[in-house]
């Protein structure tokens, strides 16, 4: 079979699948870590391939439907752990020797479209936008949390510069009653932006999106994910990562360029006093996008991004440099309701 395959295949569009495959060639055979199962599309796609293996996570305990439908068809080629990938290292083993360890960051199209979990604009359920194994509800957040708090998290980790207004607004209403489901939390967002003429996008994207990587900790999934992956990774295994927005791709970007053999010397008046050791060879320090055709097909995957670096021979040492890069961040999430 070729590297890539027909998306009809997979009920689920799992994003930029034909990339993900002919970057880790599943032909030849292998171990490969999915951290973000979801639907299973990647998954899947890898295990149609004799000779594979495929152990998989994910935090949300929905996801389990399509483990198990997997685990009946490749009993002996599939695992699944309900798991954050931020505990990579608890479920698998340091000696596995995986080819690839891949992570399609964000939400599934099922987690997206299931209004009970609150993620969409138009959801009257509780306001809840958990992924899985969470401390608390975006309902607690949204309530209870310290109005300066939620101002610099929607400014921060939403890139939204309504923060302010917004959190004020919101703090307005939920003086009177507490605010109970997406719905009206957008309608909020949307009277604090009343000079918002972006027909394309909801107002209250960037603040949704906010609120739901603070309750989800995800800057600090995605750090801890990287560097345990990285840990886990000997000579030749990949690190493929898909994001799909900007401060992701930031962070992913980063990691990237800092453990390189991309990375620039400082100055070049510098001498350079001893070889720093890298922990990836890149092919290029641009992303991959998805194509027209995928675009066509799928609107979600326009903000794909795909970056993958080569783990080389380099002993393994902690990002220290990237830890403290974006410590503001990983900071910020570990604020407690
Ligand atoms: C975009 S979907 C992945 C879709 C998948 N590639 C497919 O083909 O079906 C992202 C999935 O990652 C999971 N996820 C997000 N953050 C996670 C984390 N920190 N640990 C484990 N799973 C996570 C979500 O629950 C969601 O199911």
């Amino acid at each position: 079979m070729n590297a890539t395959m027909s998306l009809k295949k997979i009920e689920h569009y799992p994003v930029m699948l034909n990339q993900v495959l002919s970057i880790i060639s599943p032909q030849h055979g292998g171990t490969f870590i999915d951290c973000t199962f979801g639907g299973g599309g990647y998954s899947q796609a890898i295990l149609e391939f004799q000779g594979t293996k495929v152990f998989a996570i994910d935090r949300d305990k929905l996801t389990e439907k399509y483990a198990n439908s997997l685990a009946k068809k490749f009993p002996k080629r599939f695992n699944f752990f309900q798991e954050k990938f931020s505990n990579l290292d608890k479920v698998i083993q340091q000696k596995l020797e995986p080819r690839a360890v891949i992570f399609d960051l964000g939400l599934s199209s099922f987690q997206l479209s299931d209004k009970e979990r609150g993620f969409s604009f138009e959801s009257k359920d509780f306001l809840n936008m958990e992924m899985g194994i969470n401390e608390y509800s975006a309902y607690n957040v949204i309530n209870t949390l310290d109005k300066e708090y939620l101002s610099t998290i929607i400014k921060v980790l939403g890139e939204e510069k309504d923060g302010k207004i917004i959190a004020n607004k919101i703090d307005k209403h939920r003086k009177k009653k507490p605010i109970k489901n997406s719905q009206q939390l957008a309608s909020i967002i949307k009277e604090a932006k009343k000079n918002y003429h972006n027909y394309k996008k909801n107002p209250a994207t960037k603040t949704f999106q906010a609120i739901r990587m603070f309750v989800n900790k995800e800057i600090t999934e995605l750090m801890l994910g990287l560097i345990k992956a990285t840990k886990l990774l000997s000579n030749g295994g990949m690190l493929i990562v898909v994001s799909f927005h900007s401060l992701e791709d930031r962070i992913v970007k980063n990691f990237f360029n800092l453990y390189s053999n991309l990375k620039k010397n400082p100055s070049r008046y510098l001498p350079i006093k001893e070889k720093k050791s890298s922990l990836f060879k890149l092919v290029s320090k641009k992303p991959l996008v998805a194509d027209i055709n995928e675009i066509k097909k799928n609107i979600r995957s326009r903000s794909a991004k795909l970056r993958y670096g080569v783990r080389n021979n380099d002993s393994f040492f902690y990002p220290e440099e990237f830890k403290n890069k974006f410590l503001n961040y990983f900071k910020l999430e570990g604020g407690r309701t």
